[in-house]
């Protein structure tokens, strides 16, 4: 499967995407983290040693066009899949990372890593992977650039007005994209009634909910993914469920 998580900043989708690929690699699969976000975010909840680095230098290779502009490409005879086993991190439950280079500040320079991470991107591991995916706040990159392997967007929606809108605007743009899947997850509930609003309000389906848990935010202070801090809580048990209900519509009836 290949899923993407989006919404607004702070909604939850680092929390929810570093535990469901974890959930996801102990069900057997091949999982393949893909961080988008120029800020840190996803290897704390994966549990995975943080580091800025994204594809080294000696992976791309640029040259410039008639127009004198800088081309990028992945170094000849690497493909994706072979970016993906030398320069990803691996992680606990054998998810592999790979993210794109972290902002630094204004003398850093990752322009050839962030487009050596679009050329992986467009040329991912097939058969055999599955793909999970943590996309930056906001409303453009998911669904033209940075979110395009997708074959499943889940919008994490907290009940707050500026998180409902925000889904229903993501909800908007997926469907004049086209193709692919968009569900929303229900994140940070307190009552049965606030899934219900999510749902409604976003006018998607109601993929997985997950309560409000102080656990989260006790790893996050941590620096400790939720499976690790709390294996059993709520947040866990929340995210196995969304796992088992997206692997069993792959199934054959
Ligand atoms: N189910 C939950 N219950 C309680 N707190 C939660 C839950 N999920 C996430 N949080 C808290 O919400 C905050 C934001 O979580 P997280 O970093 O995962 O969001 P994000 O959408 O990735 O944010 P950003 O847009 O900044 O990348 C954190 O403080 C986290 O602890
Ligand atoms: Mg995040």
């Amino acid at each position: 499967m290949r899923v993407a998580f989006v919404g607004k900043g702070g909604a939850g989708k680092s929390s929810l995407a570093g535990t469901f690929a974890r959930v996801l690699a102990g069900t057997g699969e091949r999982v393949l983290v893909l961080d988008s976000d120029p800020m840190p975010g996803v290897a704390f909840s994966l549990g995975v040693p943080r580091t800025d680095a994204g594809l080294p230098d000696e992976a791309v290779e640029a040259d410039e066009d008639g127009d004198g502009r800088r081309r990028y490409r992945l170094r000849a005879g690497l493909t994706g899949t072979g970016a993906v086993e030398r320069y990803a991190i691996r992680g606990p439950d054998g998810v592999h990372l790979l993210q794109l280079g972290k902002a630094r500040g204004p003398r850093w320079n990752n322009t050839a890593q962030h487009h050596g991470f679009q050329r992986v991107i467009d040329d991912l591991p097939g058969d055999g992977w599955s793909v999970v995916g943590d996309l930056p706040g906001g409303t453009r990159q998911p669904f033209l650039t940075w979110g395009r392997y997708a074959e499943t967007f889940l919008v994490v929606v907290e009940p707050t007005p500026a998180s409902l809108l925000t889904g229903r605007r993501l909800a908007r743009l997926a469907s004049a994209r086209g193709s692919p899947r968009v569900a929303v997850v229900a994140n940070k509930v307190l009552h049965p009634e606030d899934a219900k609003q999510v749902a409604e309000r976003t006018g998607l389906e109601l993929a997985g909910v997950v309560p409000f848990d102080p656990g989260v935010e006790t790893a996050d202070r941590l620096g400790k993914a939720v499976l690790d801090h709390d294996p059993l809580g709520p947040t866990a048990t929340a995210v196995r469920s969304l796992v088992d209900a997206l692997r069993s519509e792959r199934e054959p009836a």
